[in-house]
This record gives C-alpha cells, structure tokens and sequence, in this order.
C-alpha cells in the first residue's frame, strides 16, 4: 500500500495523495486585484498559488509575466477545484455584485464541505450575509474578506478584514498574516467577526477615507486661498505637517499630488485637473448604513456630498452667478492661518474617526459581532490608505477602556480637541465669512458642539412632535410619558410612548 503524500505548507498540514492536487490556496478572477494578490501569495513561503480567470487571456497573460511565481493554472472550474488541497481555499477577485455571485455559485458546486471560499471584493456586507447564509447550507465556509491598499497594496501587502465562521480562520488565519502589510512588527490581519463583519468594517474603512480626504482638500482650498501660496509651496507644508501628529499615506500623498506639474502645460497637476470628484460607492453605502443605524457620521456624509456636488456642472453653472462675501479674502498673518489650520484638521479627523468608529460599534450591536475596535484600528495602521500614526492613539484608546462610548472623549482625544478648538473655531469663521466651503470641517465643529452641549434643541423638536403628531415627549423631572393637549385645554396627560 502506498502511504498517501503528507505536505506541509506553512502552519498547515495537507493531505495531497492526488498528484494534481498541489496548490494550498487559490485565486480566482486575475484582473489588477487579482494579478496582484496572487504573485503576493506566491511570493511567500510555503504557499503554491492555483489561478482560474473567466476568459483564458488573463491566465495566460499573468503566467507569461510571472514565470517566478510558479502558478498552477486552471481552465475550468472544475480543474481549479482538482489542482487545490483539501480543505480547498479559494479567495475570489472578481467584480462586485453579479460576477461574485456567479463565481461562487460556480465553486459550490466543485467544492466540498469544509472547504472555503473567501470573497476578497468589495461586497456591500448585507450580501455578505446574505452569500454567507446560503454557502454555509452547502457545508461550505464563506468568508467575506475586505481588502485594502489598491494594487499596490494587494501586492505588497494589503490590511485585511475578514469575517465569516471562526473555524474558518484556523486555515484562512497564517494564509492571510502570510500576504499582509505589517505594522510594528504585527500582522494588519484579524478575524473581525462573523458573516458580514468584515465588509462592514472596510465599508466604514473607505467611509472614514472619504472624510480624510475631504479635509485634508479642505485645508488645501483655505490655504491656497488664504494666502496665495503655489500647489508646491502647500506640498512642502503637507510634508512639514507629515512629520507631526497627522503623520498618515494620505498626507504624505497630497503632497506629492500637490507637487506634480502637468508634463503638457507645464501647470500644476491639481490646476488641471477636473474638479469633479468620482466615488465608487462605498462612502454612500456608510452614509446609509448609517442613517439606519441612527448614527450620525456627519463628517463622513459631507464628504460623499461634497463629491455629488462637484459632479453636478449643470447645477454649479447655474449657480455661478449667485453673490459670495464682498470682501476679498487675504489673511493677516500666514503662518498663523496655517498652523490653525493645522489644527483645524486634526480636531475634525478625530472626529471623522471617532463617527466611523461609532457607525462600527453600532453595527457590531445590531448584527451581534463581537467586534475588537482597538484590533481593528491596529490593523488599519498599514497597508490600506487611512494607515497613520494615530492608529495607534486609538488603539491606545481601546485598550484603556474597551467600552468606550466616544472615541472622541478619550483623554488623548479630549486634549487635542481641547487644544485646537479655538483654532478650528477661527477656520471655521474664515472660511464662512471669505465663502469658501468648508462641509467636513464646520460639519465636524457642529458635531463637537451638540455631542457636548448640556441642551439641545431637540427638546423643541419634541414639543413640535408632540403638536402635530401627538407623538409624546418625556421630562427632565419625572419619569413617564407625556402629551399636552395641544388642541384641546392644553393640560398635560399620561399617554403611551410612541417615540
Ligand atoms: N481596484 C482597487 O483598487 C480595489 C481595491 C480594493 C478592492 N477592490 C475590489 O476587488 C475586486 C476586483 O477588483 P479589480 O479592479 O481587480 O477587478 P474588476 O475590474 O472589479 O473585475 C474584473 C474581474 O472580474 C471578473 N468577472 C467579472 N464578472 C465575472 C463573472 N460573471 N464571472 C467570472 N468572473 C467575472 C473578470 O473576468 P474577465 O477577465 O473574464 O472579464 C475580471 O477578472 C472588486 O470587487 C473591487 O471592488 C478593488
């Protein structure tokens, strides 16, 4: 009797008796994600990569450039499915939507209970729940995976957010740690939690990216605007600004954009540039999740607006010749604007961040994840574009108390803020009286002020509530639930909580 072949690959311990069977994970769906997470795979240690694309050209393509890598190509499903060891895993690249549903339909009926199919794309989470529920009737593992970094990313080493079933992750686990980024000497890979919690977190991920870049284009606008400095001079400003507290890719990016000439008319890239920002979707998706959830991620929505708004010439053409302020915008003292500036967008990040967090909190309750926030703010630390320092201050942040109700009242957090307020407050008032938008950092400042107000106004708002739609009110002084007879006497009476 022939004893079967035993392989080791990295921490695991496969059964590869079938001659064909030899690769230990496979990618399916080889355009630029794909590609690069494949040669990622490959290039690590103990890791054999089988490759399946839906038309040939890209396989074959992919195996002309790469002879290093060593793939195993497949042709077919059914030989991708032949060339993995079992428990197979494959990790899917395709397009969102219909081609992931497709894909994986197709490797539930190759595959074999145990095995596992990881959705590497960008899926909104509720189909993750959704994909989760129906694979999982098959004996199948699915597991939605958010993966973050672009192309560079998935090549070098991308931050990886997975969630779907636990035992999932005694396999799935050392592959992914095997490809991530690392930072400070730690994987940015954890498993998230179950179903769709990890494209939750990459939804909220990409949100809180939106509201980066919409302040850090902000501060840009009031810089330029404020003192006549070049695009050039605002990157060596970025750059100086890299070196602090706002240490992040996305800084450090800005001022290379900001530095670049146009090769044609020898301008400044940005001044040539079109400015209509586009957006794949995702920042909406936070926005409404949000809204669902009753969190209110103002930071985040004002940025998904911002970019609807620069998208509507029609309407912007329309509007052009509406009044702004008559006097011209110049500051006294540039330094000084800028340093407040500075400030300005530190105070709104915190709590662009800490709304983010609070959405991921949030939905952790409602879908009953056991989300680690501070593991999640580690594994953001490299590898996807919000990766920064201050990372770790959140971390730092949830490791003192896991319970935190708002990031943002954190002592770190609550010091900052208490630093820059009077600086944001100044920017703030600029940027209004020059009429130069500011929706992420006045949105932000606003959020500061009614998440720390003693009283609201939302008391009137239930007193109008309780006019028009007898929708009852409660006291400051006494429990129970109340509604004043608006059209009758006017007395108050006891009534059934409506909300
Ligand atoms: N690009 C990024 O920076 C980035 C970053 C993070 C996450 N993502 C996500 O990663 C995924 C892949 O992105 P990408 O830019 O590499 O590729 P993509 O342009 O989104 O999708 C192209 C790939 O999907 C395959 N495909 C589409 N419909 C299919 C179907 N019905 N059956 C089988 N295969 C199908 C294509 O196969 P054919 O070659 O046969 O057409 C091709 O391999 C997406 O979910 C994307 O949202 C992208």
């Amino acid at each position: 009797m022939i004893a079967p072949v035993i392989r080791v690959q990295g921490d695991r311990v496969t059964d590869a008796s079938t001659t064909s069977a030899v690769a230990n994970i496979g990618v399916v769906g080889l355009a630029v994600m794909g590609s690069n997470l494949a040669r990622n795979l490959a290039s690590r240690e103990g890791n054999t990569v089988a490759v399946f694309n839906r038309s040939r050209s890209k396989t074959d393509e992919l195996l002309a450039e790469h002879p290093e890598a060593e793939f195993v190509p497949a042709y077919s499903y059914e030989e991708f499915a032949a060339s993995l060891a079992k428990p197979r895993t494959a990790i899917i690249m395709v397009k969102a939507g219909a081609g992931t549903d497709a894909v994986i339909q197709a490797l539930t009926e190759v595959f074999e209970p145990g095995d596992i199919i990881v959705d590497g794309g960008n899926a909104l989470f509720t189909d993750t729940i959704r994909r989760e529920k129906a694979v999982r009737e098959t004996g199948i593992n699915f597991v939605g995976a958010g993966i973050s970094g672009g192309e560079e990313g998935a090549l070098n080493g991308p931050s990886i957010m997975p969630g779907g079933p636990e035992e999932s992750w005694v396999t799935l686990g050392p592959i992914l740690k095997s490809i991530a980024a690392v930072a400070e000497g730690e994987p940015c890979v954890t498993h998230i939690g179950t179903d769709g919690a990890g494209h939750f977190v990459k939804m909220v991920h990409n949100g809180i990216e939106y509201a980066d870049m919409q302040l850090i284009a902000e501060a840009y606008d009031l810089i330029r605007r404020g003192t006549g400095k070049t695009p050039a001079e605002i990157a060596d400003v970025f750059a100086e600004w890299n070196k602090g507290e706002l240490e992040s890719y996305l800084i450090e990016i800005t001022a290379e954009v900001l530095r670049q000439d146009d090769a044609e008319t020898g301008k400044p890239l940005v001044d040539v540039i079109l400015d209509q920002a586009g957006a794949k979707g995702t920042g909406a998706w936070t926005v409404q999740t949000a809204l669902s959830l009753g969190v209110p991620v103002s930071g985040i929505a004002e940025a998904t607006f911002a970019r609807s708004l620069s998208s509507h010439p029609e309407q912007r053409e329309a509007a052009s010749a509406l009044p702004g302020p008559d006097e011209v915008f110049e500051v006294a003292d540039a330094d000084a604007f800028i340093e407040d500036v500075r400030q300005a967008l530190f105070a709104s990040k915190i709590v662009a961040y800490s709304q983010g967090f609070d959405e991921i909190r949030a939905g952790a309750a409602e879908y009953g994840w056991n989300i680690d926030l501070g593991a999640v703010s580690k594994i953001w630390r490299a590898g996807c574009i919000i990766r920064a320092q201050f990372l770790n201050r959140i971390a730092d942040a949830y490791a003192e108390t896991p319970e935190l109700p708002l990031l943002m009242a954190a002592p770190y957090f609550a010091d900052a803020l208490t630093r820059g307020q009077a600086a944001w407050r100044r920017v703030v008032i600029a940027a209004t009286q020059a009429g130069i938008p500011s929706p992420a950092f006045s949105s932000s400042l606003a959020y500061y002020d009614g998440i720390r107000a003693e009283r609201l106004p939302a008391a009137l708002v239930q007193g109008q509530r309780d006019f028009f739609g007898a929708h009852t009110y409660k006291r400051i002084d006494k429990p129970g639930t109340f509604h004043t007879l608006w059209s009758g006497d006017r007395t108050e009476i006891e009534a059934e909580d409506t909300h």
